[in-house]
């Protein structure tokens, strides 16, 4: 079946990434006999260049036909002192909310090749570090209103809400264990119930959803307290459930203690196709256009794009394979480089996946 792919490079090093993900994704195609055709859509500080806004609506329709959304990374200090509301992070915050992308899948694993890179002590990870972090993604304080910027009494004063009703809870937390299903069958819910009544809520309607999955051992930590836990004993934890904030602040944590940011996947699913894939990393504007990114973290949004949009598992194992293959034979970008290995160009390392697929 021919599978549609709106592709938005975005800035940075987005569109060296992205290139190089669709060479995977094209030699998969011809290795499975499967069809892809893409169509480019502008975001993030080229959308604003090109057209003064960070999400044109030419993007939104493309995304809306689309079977499947890959996306580079957004944003650079050349837009960081504009306006608040034409900001390159409003077109991913605008094109997550469109779609309604209320679920942010962020996996968080140690790739054995790079261990070395891990942040943590090796008696620490030594027990593990295989985690995903289920984010809600369309609501809490980062969607809630009121929330403005105003001078009161002589003082400028700014705020937000956080606010998630049962649905928007109900929703997340199923797949959440549904995740976990797949997995070890461990939730972890992260909230501040301890102080804030959203939180209240929060627990309480994942406590009652819990109720359909009994196959699943339900967790409950405060974010402080979750943010401490990642770093002291990574392993007691399989899936992460946790709301916008939380979920953004502890997903990088998660992230970058697996000392590989430039290798992690993610995506972001809604209700109903399209979902949007990309790497968890930002645009490294201080190293775009150099040949210099490692691009095996959008190379594995493809594989998580060919699993969760497409159904096509074994094409994802295989890209992942490709991956884990390409890092034994001691091949590395700079950001993964380690003495005794070989240091190759974006470029290169896309060509040693190809090759290895
Ligand atoms: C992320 C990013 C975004 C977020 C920014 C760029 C708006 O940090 O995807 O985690 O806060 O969601
Ligand atoms: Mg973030």
């Amino acid at each position: 079946m021919k599978k549609h792919i709106c592709v938005m490079p975005g800035d940075g090093i987005g569109p060296e990434i992205v290139e190089e993900a669709l060479r995977v994704l094209n030699a998969a195609a011809k290795k499975f006999g499967h069809e892809f055709s893409t169509e480019e859509a502008l975001i993030g500080g080229s959308a604003i260049d090109a057209t003064g806004t960070p999400l044109p609506e030419a993007t939104v329709e493309a995304c809306k036909k689309a079977d499947a959304v890959l996306l580079g990374a957004v944003g650079g200090p050349k837009w960081d002192t504009l306006d608040p509301a034409i900001r390159p992070e409003k077109g991913l915050l605008g094109i997550r909310k469109a779609l309604g992308l209320f679920a942010n899948l962020r996996p968080a694993t140690l790739f054995p090749e790079l261990a070395g890179a891990c942040l943590l002590r090796p008696d620490i990870v030594g027990k593990g570090l295989d985690l995903i972090v289920v984010r809600e993604l369309t609501g809490g304080i980062y969607f809630g209103k009121p929330a403005g910027t105003e001078v009161r009494d002589g003082k400028r004063t700014g705020w937000n809400t956080m606010i998630y009703n049962e649905d928007e809870i109900a929703r997340i937390a199923h797949v959440a264990f549904q995740a976990a299903q797949k997995r070890r069958n461990k939730v972890c819910s992260v909230d501040k119930a301890n102080v804030l009544d959203v939180s209240r809520v929060w627990r309480e309607v994942v406590i009652e959803v819990s109720r359909q999955y009994p196959d699943v051992e339900l967790s409950h930590l405060y974010v402080d307290n979750a943010a401490m836990q990642l770093v002291r004993d990574p392993s007691q934890f399989d899936v992460i459930v946790t709301g916008n904030l939380f979920g953004d602040i502890l997903s990088d944590e998660a992230s970058v203690i697996t000392g590989s940011i430039g290798m992690l996947p993610s995506a972001s699913l809604g209700s109903a196709q399209p979902g949007l894939f990309e790497p968890i990393h930002g645009s490294a504007p201080d190293i775009a256009g150099q040949g210099k990114a490692n691009p095996l973290a959008t190379i594995l949004s493809i594989a998580m794009m060919l699993r969760h949009a497409f159904d096509m598992s074994i094409e994802a194992d295989a890209i992942e394979n490709a991956v884990h293959k390409t890092l034994q034979a001691g091949f590395r970008t700079g950001d993964i480089m380690e003495a005794g290995k070989t240091l190759l160009s974006t470029r290169e390392m896309g060509d040693k996946v190809i090759a290895s697929l």
